[in-house]
């Protein structure tokens, strides 16, 4: 350790000087500019023991230039006096020095609390090289924090944008049934209007003369008129069914990803849960019932709409792929006032999950089904944005019978202003 002495009286200062040899490099000055100009341009002592008279400048003021310094502010220091009156020694201390030793002092007594200063000054440097570490080690958790956030963030994302490619695929067969009814029904409408056309034509040509209206009588009886008029009303209205039905997965699909919204909005469940149920691919090898049995005037709820929407596809999706040839999707809504949640609850009368699977089912990456088909991350990105939004997720399941995944969620959004911010 270094020790500094400041004494203007020789015999004293070498005294000092050689007690305090034991406890390391001791350098000794014997004015108070010596002794700032040490203590301050070359590396601060772990004690200085300074006198208070001396001329020029005195030990207390030696003590406030240290005290006022940032460098040499926390450097213990232990004043020694001949003034042995109270309001000194106050002095000294409210000057900010750990110690006041009265001269002329006893040896014994200089040892122990110069041992015991040094003793503290190492225990707080020890301590603050352990906080700089700390702090290290803070800001380098911080920094991870905020890497696993940004990686969230990007599995949100490509989850959204695998779950975009599933949706179109799905969407585009939806779309091409109507559309290969709207098309087969044109071609009909097309030739019936050109049998039509060769009617009026054949009017046309031969006007005037009974036995040609007999003629074009019968030529009418041949085109069979009213049967070709009837098909006509039965072409255009699977048009316009089929129109209809395009337009509504249109609107489905545009209120459901919310191309025209912001990230935090007012979630009406009940429409989102019609949207999704309009947009789901359904396999064509199933028929699946939807059993909706939505609250009326269920409150909206303050969440990232497209995320809480992606969750729900995923529960369905989920619920799709466990259900047989044949099967029935019960979704619910409901609302408890008190706590103002939101519960939306989905059951499968599908496979049902083994208490293994069901354990294991939220975990990312766990998946049962082929290569391709499954990525094993929806529910776990499920459960995640759910807690994030302050609700909670919650899976039941019998095997071989039937599972229930209920989503709760507060009407009040729990971090939309740090959702608004990403
Ligand atoms: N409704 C359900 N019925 C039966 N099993 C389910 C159901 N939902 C999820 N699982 C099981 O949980 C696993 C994980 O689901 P998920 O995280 O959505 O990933 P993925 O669907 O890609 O496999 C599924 O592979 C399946 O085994
Ligand atoms: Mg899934």
């Amino acid at each position: 350790m270094n020790i500094l002495i400041v004494d203007d009286e020789v015999v004293s200062r070498k005294t000092l000087h050689r007690l305090m040899e034991r406890f390391g490099d001791c350098k000794s000055v014997e004015n108070g500019a010596d002794a700032l100009k040490m203590a301050m341009f070359e590396n601060p002592p772990d004690l200085i023991l300074l006198d208070i008279m001396m001329p020029h400048m005195d030990g207390y003021e030696v003590c406030e230039r240290l005290k006022a310094d940032p460098q040499t502010k926390d450097v213990p220091v232990i004043f020694l006096s001949a003034n042995t009156r109270t309001e000194d020694i106050t002095r000294g201390l409210e000057l900010g020095a750990v110690d006041y030793i009265t001269k002329p002092f006893q040896k014994a007594e200089v040892i122990a609390r110069a041992q015991t200063h040094l003793s503290l000054q190492e225990m707080r440097k020890h301590l603050s090289s352990q906080n700089i570490i700390l702090e290290k080690q803070i800001s380098e958790i911080k920094e991870k924090t905020e890497q696993l956030r940004q990686k969230d963030i990007q599995l949100i994302e490509m989850d959204r944008m695998a779950g975009i490619g599933t949706l179109a695929a799905g969407i585009a067969h939806e779309i091409n049934t109507p559309l290969g009814f709207v098309k087969s029904s044109i071609s009909g409408l097309k030739k019936g209007m050109g049998k039509m056309a060769g009617a009026i034509r054949y009017w046309d040509d031969k006007p005037g003369s009974e036995p040609l209206v007999k003629a074009y009588l019968d030529y009418l009886a041949k085109t069979d008129c009213d049967r070709l008029m009837d098909s006509f009303d039965s072409k255009f209205d699977r048009i316009q069914r089929g129109i209809e039905r395009i337009m509504k997965i249109v609107n489905s699909l545009k209120s459901f990803s919310r191309l025209d919204m912001e990230p935090v909005g007012k979630m009406d469940i009940n429409q989102s849960i019609e949207d999704a149920v309009e947009i789901l691919n359904i396999p064509e090898d199933k028929t699946i019932d939807f059993v909706k049995k939505l609250l009326q005037d269920v409150p909206r709820i303050e969440c990232s709409v497209s995320e809480i929407n992606q969750c729900l596809l995923h529960v369905l999706n989920n619920a799709i792929d466990a259900v047989d040839h044949q099967g029935i999707i019960t979704i619910s809504t409901s609302y408890n006032e008190k706590e103002e949640r939101v519960t939306v609850r989905i059951i499968d009368n599908g496979k049902g999950m083994s208490p293994d699977v069901l354990r294991q089912a939220l975990n990312p990456f766990f998946t049962l089904k082929a290569v391709g088909s499954g990525t094993g991350v929806g529910l776990s990105l499920t459960e995640r944005i759910i807690k994030r939004h302050g609700g909670t997720i919650h899976i039941s399941s019998k095997e071989d019978e039937e599972t229930t995944v209920t989503m709760t969620l507060p009407v009040v959004g729990k971090c939309a202003g740090d959702m608004a911010n990403r």
